[in-house]
This record gives C-alpha cells, sequence and structure tokens, in this order.
C-alpha cells in the first residue's frame, strides 16, 4: 500500500490527479476538512471533498474535530460523495487545531478518540482509518492509543514517526510503528521522512504500507518509483534526468490545476509547487522570484522558456 499524505493546502484535487497519472495505485487522500464545518452544511467544504471517481480512486476523505456528532454528520456526507473511505485526524500539531482539542490534542483524552471511532463506524458502511503520531511528548502509549482505536473499530492505521511536541523537528522513528503493527490486526501504515524508493524499502519493516508527503514536492514520480521498488518490478520508474525532460509534466500539472480551479486560482494554488519544480537547477533564485507571481499557464510556460533557445 503506498499512500499520498492528506496535506491541507496541497493534496487538493488537481493533485491528487496528478500524481495518480504517474502512481496509478497510489492512495490518495484529501485536505483534512472540519467535521464541524461539515455538519453545519458549509458549501466551501463541502467543495474541498469534490474529486473525480474515474481518476482518483481509492480516495480517502480526512476530516478533524471533536464532537461525536458531528464526525457522525460528517462520515455521512463522506460516504455520500462517493469517497472509499474516512479518515479521522489524531495528529495534527497546529497550534489553532491543538488548543481546540482537535488533531493531536485526542492522544491526550483516548476515550474521547475510540468515542470518535466507534461512532463514526456506527454510521458508515466504508472503512473508518486514523492517522495518527507516536504520541504526545513519547511514544510509549503508542500500542495502547492503537488498541483502543482498533478495539473501536478502526479499520487502518497510519502513523507519523514524532510526536505532538516534535511538530516537524528530528527524524522520524519507526520503530515504536513496528512495534504498534505486533499487536494490531488491521493494516498499519508508517509515515514519515520518505524521500526515495530506497527510503521506502528500507523503512516498510513488518508494515503494510507507506505514506509519503513532502518527498513529492517537485518529485512526483516518488510515489511511482516506491511502487516498483516494492514490487520488485524490472523496469522501475525513473524521474526525468534533466530539467528540460521534466517541464512537459510541470505544465501538465499546471493545466490540470488550471482546468479545475479555473486559471487564475489554480496557479495561485501551483506557485508553492512550481517553487519546488526549479529547486536545485541553475539559475533557481531568479526563476523562484517570478514563478511564485504567475497568474496564467503561459506565464509559466514563458518563465520556463517554452520557445526559447535556452530550453530547446
Ligand atoms: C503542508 C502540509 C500539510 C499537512 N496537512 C496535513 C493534514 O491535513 N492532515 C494530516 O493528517 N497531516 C497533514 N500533514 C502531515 C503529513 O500528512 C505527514 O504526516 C508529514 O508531512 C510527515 O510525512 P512526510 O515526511 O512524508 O512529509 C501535513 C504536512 C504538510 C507538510
Amino acid at each position: 500500500m503506498v499512500c499520498l499524505a492528506p496535506m491541507a493546502g496541497v493534496t487538493d484535487a488537481s493533485y491528487r490527479q496528478f500524481i495518480k497519472r504517474l502512481a496509478p495505485e497510489a492512495i490518495v487522500y484529501s485536505e483534512f476538512l472540519s467535521t464541524d464545518a461539515l455538519a453545519h452544511g458549509s458549501k466551501k467544504t463541502r467543495e474541498m471533498m469534490h474529486f473525480d471517481p474515474q481518476l482518483e480512486r481509492p480516495f480517502i476523505v480526512q476530516v478533524f474535530g471533536r464532537k461525536p456528532e458531528h464526525f457522525v454528520e460528517a462520515a455521512k456526507v463522506v460516504e455520500d460523495m462517493g469517497a472509499d473511505g474516512v479518515d479521522l485526524n489524531m495528529g495534527c500539531p497546529a497550534a489553532k487545531v491543538v488548543s481546540s482539542s482537535h488533531g493531536s490534542a485526542l492522544m491526550k483524552d483516548p476515550d474521547l478518540a475510540a468515542e470518535l471511532v466507534a461512532a463514526t463506524v456506527k454510521v458508515v458502511r466504508i472503512p473508518v482509518s486514523v492517522k495518527t503520531r507516536l504520541g504526545w511528548d513519547a511514544s510509549d502509549d503508542l500500542v495502547a492509543f492503537g488498541r483502543k482505536l482498533v478495539g473501536a473499530g478502526a479499520a487502518a492505521l497510519a502513523v507519523h514517526g514524532r510526536t505532538y511536541t516534535q511538530k516537524f523537528t528530528g527524524k522520524a522513528d519507526w520503530e515504536p510503528i513496528y512495534e504498534l503493527k505486533r499487536h494490531v490486526n488491521v493494516p498499519v501504515i508508517g509515515n514519515g521522512d520518505i524521500a526515495s524508493a530506497e527510503d521506502a524499502r528500507a523503512k516498510i519493516g513488518n508494515l503494510d504500507g507507506v505514506m509519503v508527503g513532502r518527498g513529492t514536492f517537485g518529485n512526483p514520480w516518488l510515489l511511482r518509483q516506491i511502487c516498483d521498488a516494492l514490487h520488485g518490478s524490472d523496469h522501475p520508474c525513473k524521474a526525468p534526468e534533466t530539467f528540460e525532460e521534466r517541464i512537459p509534466f510541470i505544465l501538465d500539472h499546471c493545466r490540470l490545476a488550471a482546468a479545475i480551479k479555473g486559471e487564475k486560482w489554480g496557479m495561485m494554488e501551483m506557485r508553492r509547487h512550481l517553487a519546488s519544480y526549479v529547486r536545485g537547477i541553475p539559475g533557481a533564485a531568479e526563476m523562484r522570484a517570478k514563478l511564485v507571481r504567475v497568474e496564467s499557464v503561459a506565464e509559466v510556460e514563458k518563465i520556463l522558456g517554452i520557445g526559447d533557445q535556452k530550453h530547446q
């Protein structure tokens, strides 16, 4: 199992579809969505869930919150719109999220966490999974926490190998995730710091899958390479070696974003990806300064030198 990690502000429909073009077997997650907003019928939050069933399956919608009755309402909406699973966020460390007792804060309240899973499982037929971290400030309680979630009906667990207090610092520790897998009878997916197919092969250990987030920035071929590595493919996918060879893919990503979100909004969302795509190439700083202001695909083409001798 190879998953594109849920990432707020990143894993919208265009990013998911772009990744799926390159890695058709990948499981893709939505950005996290508020159960409070979904329960209150927020149109904007519903729109953020929009996906293309032909191009994005298996598609998991991730939700966050703390009120069981809101998880119930949100999960029904997720199921009705045709998603393949609903994932409960118990790992987000953002101050705003944790201060409302959402996300990572649920690791400190295992009873409520289990209640949220149980309430959700009761009302939907699609699998209910949880994405969490090693723990609040240590990994000592991960096995007990995971077992409790599974006892409440969680069909799978994805674990980012850092604690809440680490946020994104230090190195992800996968050992406690391997230990968790020895104590639960559902799929366990490891997450944290996978930057190459070799990393995935080295880290998967006894786990059922890997989940990758930041490693895909500027390297959308990574999930395909990981699928190939885990299957022992004789012809593993290679990322295009030169920047010139990457340009058609970058433009493909831009066109997808423009088609799904409208050109102006789509290009605004593309800016961070464009900055990642030029990372490390000669003249990157100058190009990045222009790319983070683009408003149209034509501008991107011009900056990347399409039709220009330099990139012929
Ligand atoms: C920009 C960004 C947004 C994220 N948003 C979410 C989110 O909405 N839900 C979630 O569970 N994790 C979120 N994460 C955490 C990732 O899913 C993942 O656990 C983390 O980045 C570690 O994996 P990586 O080293 O492969 O990036 C986010 C991470 C980043 C960098």
